[in-house]
């Protein structure tokens, strides 16, 4: 979600981060002597088994994995902007080569995955690549789709995408760790942690429990260590995890293509940066996600071939930025399940998506002594636009408490709920505490109330399918840059029936049918709400992130991340000293702590100091970190990018900040 610019209370963490980042590095060796020191670097991690060190430090080790990035775009589409079809002009009325533009020479968007290069492009060797694509999950990201656990010293096969049949042979050939058994390892090997034992680093008290889990004194039961019976009476399995292994056999099989996390994350060049001398681990999704590959070349080609105002010109360019940008409109439009194309105005982010709402159909409908639901999870973005509402036509705001999870009190919603509730307006997902809220419920019974449903998606969109059909919200926003797409872009959905009859918000060009110095006439939706030039190439460069998820497909990326949850949570709660805040029973892949005897800001610099990105700070959400005391947390959040083994890295730094106060 955008936010107003922050003041250096408000993301003392971040800015912090920034000047780490920013700080000049040293003189680097020659390249050779990088990839001496790499090879040593890795052979040495303890993340990497011994037939993938060797591999990785072999100069005659098949160099390319097996793995197709969803990213990869079919072969012969030369003619197509990156990661997507090259539109027709279609403006009405225009004298246009039917023909449509001349062949665009934009390069067919190869994702890196499919050619991976032996250096990282700061000379150093990628971590990720030396380690076998197989080894990612057990439930059939990669490896064979119906478990991804391949068997002991058979083959793997290698992943298959939709795309697979147009990737050149040699970038499909499986990797093999050994060469001499072609075992690549197992699941559980990767899931092993890299220090001796995690067991060993624990405090007695939060050792592993028998059946391998960790028990987390105090804390509410987490939803996915409740075993059913049958599942609690197996035998453990040797892996101390055991708890990702344990639902891998009721998983069915996936009909789409497996999910494979380390060709995804061959899509993101930044991930191949090294901060304070360690690859980076970026923690910090919920602020914003990095970018791939196709995004970045969409935008490149939007400046290269088709940059144009829109709406405005008889000319080539303006037929294809108009084109593109209206392109991405419809993207959107299907990602949420929108009826029409009509629903979705293009904003800067979710901040200016909800304060367009205040200020269009709030002003219009809201009238003193009216009353404004929303939680006590939300966002700042979601709070003081109904305040200055409030402030402005005496409206009363009233708020959804949570119970000591993070949990919305639906009660509590009930009993709030009158005829002289107006609109309420929740978070899908709290960006502080993780909690997936239970947002079909609480439209309905808006809706039962008389008053319009609205939900921040900001931080739902990244993480889960959103299906406005079924959802039923009569407005839903979302920010561009947490969806994989570029910054000062996002959406406002509103529903048809509703948008018709409101009000423009900011007046000018773009926005008008007509105007005289007596009036002015006003488009219809969504045009209505768009005065001005708009943020087209990072519309556009929103379509192109959207295409990407979908390629990769939203159940991977929601399975895949809850996950990284699962694994991280009982390791993070059995860190010395360490409070986990939200523990609510759905969450999305958001983890938000404290620890004793440490500000969150001294935590988060720890953490930079080894290439870890999270946020310390207040998350733009001071109620309800005051909720549970608190003025501050460190919060890392993961995207489908993130590893098990980044994960590792984050607890072995932590518990050796918990020891250096000892
Ligand atoms: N809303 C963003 C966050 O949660 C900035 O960090």
């Amino acid at each position: 979600m955008t936010t107003p610019r922050p003041t250096a209370a408000d993301q003392s963490g971040a800015s912090e981060q920034a000047e780490y980042a920013a700080a000049p590095g040293p003189l680097l060796p020659d390249e050779s002597t990088l990839n001496r020191l790499a090879a040593q670097i890795f052979a040495a991690m303890p993340s990497a088994s011994p037939g993938v060190t060797a591999l990785a430090a072999t100069p005659t080790a098949p160099a390319p994995r097996a793995g197709t990035s969803p990213s990869a775009t079919p072969v012969g589409g030369a003619a197509a902007p990156p990661g997507g079809a090259t539109p027709e002009p279609t403006v009405p009325g225009w004298e246009i080569d039917p023909a449509g533009p001349p062949a665009r020479t934009a390069p067919v968007h190869t994702s890196p995955s499919t050619a991976v290069p032996s250096a990282a492009v700061n000379g150093m060797p990628e971590p990720s690549s030396s380690i076998p694509q197989s080894l990612s999950s057990p439930r059939g990201y990669s490896g064979t789709p119906a478990t991804g656990i391949p068997a002991a010293g058979a083959a793997v096969p290698a992943p298959t995408y939709a795309t697979a049949a147009t990737v050149a042979p040699e970038s499909a050939a499986p990797t093999v760790a050994d060469p001499s058994t072609g075992v690549i390892g197992s699941y559980a090997e990767y899931f092993t942690p890299p220090l001796p034992a995690f067991t060993e680093l624990l405090p007695p008290t939060r050792a592993l429990d028998s059946a391998g889990s960790v028990p987390i004194a105090g804390a509410p039961a987490f939803y996915f260590l409740d075993r059913p019976t049958e599942q609690a009476q197996a035998p453990a399995p040797s892996s101390p995890f055991y708890f990702l292994e344990s639902n891998a056999g009721r998983i069915a099989p996936d009909p789409r293509p497996p999910f494979d996390v380390y060709a995804v994350r061959n899509d993101f060049p930044i991930l191949r940066e090294r901060v304070n001398g360690h690859p980076l681990v970026w923690f910090d999704n919920a602020a914003t996600t990095q970018k791939p590959r196709a995004v970045i070349d969409r935008l490149a080609y939007f400046y290269e071939h088709e940059n144009s105002n829109i709406h405005r010109a008889a000319h080539e360019l303006a037929a294809r930025s108009t084109d593109a940008y209206e392109n991405a409109r419809d993207i959107v439009a299907r990602f949420l399940g929108a009826s029409s194309s009509e629903e979705i105005i293009f904003v800067r982010g979710a901040t200016e998506g909800i304060n367009l709402i205040a200020q269009t159909w709030g002003r219009a409908n809201i009238r003193e002594g009216d009353e404004i639901v929303i939680s006590h999870l939300e966002h700042h973005a979601n709070i003081v636009p109904w305040q200055m509402l409030a402030a402005e036509t005496g409206a009363v705001l009233k708020v959804i408490p949570v119970d000591e999870n993070g949990d919305l009190l639906l009660d509590e919603y009930t009993r709030l709920l009158s005829d002289r509730t107006k609109l309420v307006s929740v978070a899908h997902v709290s960006n502080a505490l993780g909690t997936v809220t239970p947002v079909h419920a609480i439209v309905d019974q808006a809706h039962r109330a008389g008053a319009i449903a609205v939900i921040d998606g900001a931080q739902s969109v990244p993480h889960t399918r959103v299906d406005l059909r079924s959802l039923n919200a009569d407005y839903f926003v979302f920010s561009g840059h947490k969806l994989y797409g570029p910054t000062g872009i996002g959406v406002v959905y509103g529903k048809s029936e509703v948008l018709q009859d409101v009000p423009p918000w900011q007046g000018g060009g773009n926005m008008i049918s007509d105007v005289t110095l007596e009036r002015a006439l006003f488009q219809p939706p969504p045009g209505r709400f768009e005065a001005g030039t708009g943020n087209i190439a990072d519309a556009v460069g929103l379509g192109s992130a959207i295409e990407y998820v979908e390629r990769i497909g939203m159940e991977n990326i929601a399975r895949y991340e809850h996950d990284l949850l699962e694994y991280a949570t009982p390791l993070l709660a059995a860190v010395p000293g360490v409070r986990l805040v939200g523990t609510a029973r759905e969450k999305a892949s958001v983890l938000s702590f404290v620890m004793a005897g440490f500000e969150p800001l001294e935590v988060g610099k720890a953490l930079n100091e080894k290439g870890i990105a999270v946020r310390a700070g207040h998350h733009c959400a001071q109620p309800i970190l005051r909720r549970y005391g608190l003025e501050a947390t460190v919060r890392p959040s993961f995207a489908f990018y993130n590893t098990c083994e980044e994960i590792d890295r984050m607890i072995v730094t932590l518990i050796q900040l918990a020891r250096s106060r000892r």
